[in-house]
């Protein structure tokens, strides 16, 4: 079975990768290295000790896509390409908008003429909003998303929902993540933000690193454990065997399931794992709320199980290993 998989070079577009070739599928890579990097495929080459065919393109060009699907019999896509900053889609929403939903649409017109049918979506548990009740399940209506990137995910599960309205051929899985961190035991791969990070597991390794100077924790004056966020961490590879077992057992229709460990940890509690974990230091001090924010999620995560066969292996001190190992591998 040939997949393609878009945004292959990305954080866990590649990890996905390394997955889908121990579990012998031929991968097609599609990536405009907008935020990766492409020596990133010689690593997952050194990896896998597989080559993969790699396509420099853009989405958002259609004839592009059509060369692909023209040069390779595809039995499968997993649509990872996408903006994905929040902060940075609050100050950009025009491109925000354009690129992830033009790009999306582009890819399945390009599929229903190639009567290629099996798609994959890399959503977000973002789509539940403030959830009613912190430990979401996957028959919750989606919220209020409170930015544009959180949006075009919340559009793109609607605009795939009216397609399989319109045509039930179509096998359609909408996988929502909920926080991925961590990074491939080998230290080759990993998360590789661009700039100042966003998301908190960068963030603090740029701080136990020395690279930035201190953590802001954005509020402490949450209804949580500690008064700090509580999310749902899960191991990109965990998230990336949750696709394989998509691709391999997902039933027929469209279906919907949240990757995420099932628990919820504060970014206190995961500062100082991190700390223990590595023995390191993270400095750190309280800032107010950043706008935006919600106070604690995390999946339920029992239809994957389920359904798919599928649920976290990794634990948080794993995450915390892996990812330390990556940024020092960095160097
Ligand atoms: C986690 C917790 C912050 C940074 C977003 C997207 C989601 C996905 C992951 C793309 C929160 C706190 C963070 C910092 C902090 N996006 N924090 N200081 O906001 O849960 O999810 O990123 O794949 O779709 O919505 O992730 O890591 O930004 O924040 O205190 O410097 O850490 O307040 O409680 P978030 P995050």
């Amino acid at each position: 079975m040939k997949i393609l998989v878009t945004g292959g070079l990305g954080f866990i577009g590649s990890h996905t990768v390394v997955e889908l070739a121990k579990a012998n599928f031929e991968i097609v890579i599609v990536d405009n290295l907008y935020n990766s990097k492409e020596d990133v495929l010689e690593k997952l080459e050194k990896i896998t000790g597989k080559k993969f065919k790699l396509y420099k393109y853009d989405l958002c060009n259609k004839e592009k896509i059509e060369e692909i699907f023209k040069e390779n019999q595809i039995d499968a896509v997993i649509h990872f390409a996408g903006y994905k900053a929040v902060g940075e889609s609050v100050r950009e929403p025009l491109m925000y908008y354009s690129n992830n939903l033009i790009s999306t649409l582009n890819l399945l017109e390009v599929m229903k003429k190639y009567n290629v049918k099996k798609f994959v979506f890399s959503s977000s548990a973002t789509v539940y909003g403030e959830p009613k009740t912190p430990k979401c399940t996957e028959n919750m209506n989606r919220g209020e998303t409170t930015n544009p990137y959180g949006t075009t995910k919340a559009m793109i599960e609607k605009i795939l929902e009216d397609l399989y309205a319109s045509d039930n051929s179509w096998n359609i899985t909408l996988l929502r993540y909920f926080n991925p961190v961590g990074a491939h035991e080998s230290g080759l791969i990993g998360e590789e933000p661009n700039g100042i990070p966003n998301n908190l597991m960068p963030y603090i390794m740029k701080v136990a690193s020395g690279k930035l100077e201190k953590l802001n924790i954005f509020g402490n004056d949450y209804p949580t454990i500690d008064g700090t966020g509580v999310r749902d961490y899960i191991h990109v590879v965990d998230l990336a065997k949750g696709h394989v077992k998509a691709i391999q057992n997902a039933p027929d229709g469209l279906n919907i399931y949240n990757l995420g460990s099932g628990k919820g940890i504060s970014v206190l509690e995961l500062v100082t794992t991190f700390e223990k974990v590595n023995n390191v230091k993270v400095n750190y001090q309280i800032v107010d709320r950043r706008p935006g924010d919600i106070a604690e999620n995390y999946a339920d995560p029992s239809e994957a199980l389920k359904e798919l066969g599928w649920k976290t292996e990794k634990s948080i001190e794993d995450i915390c290993r892996d990812a330390w190992n990556y940024e020092n591998a960095e160097g």
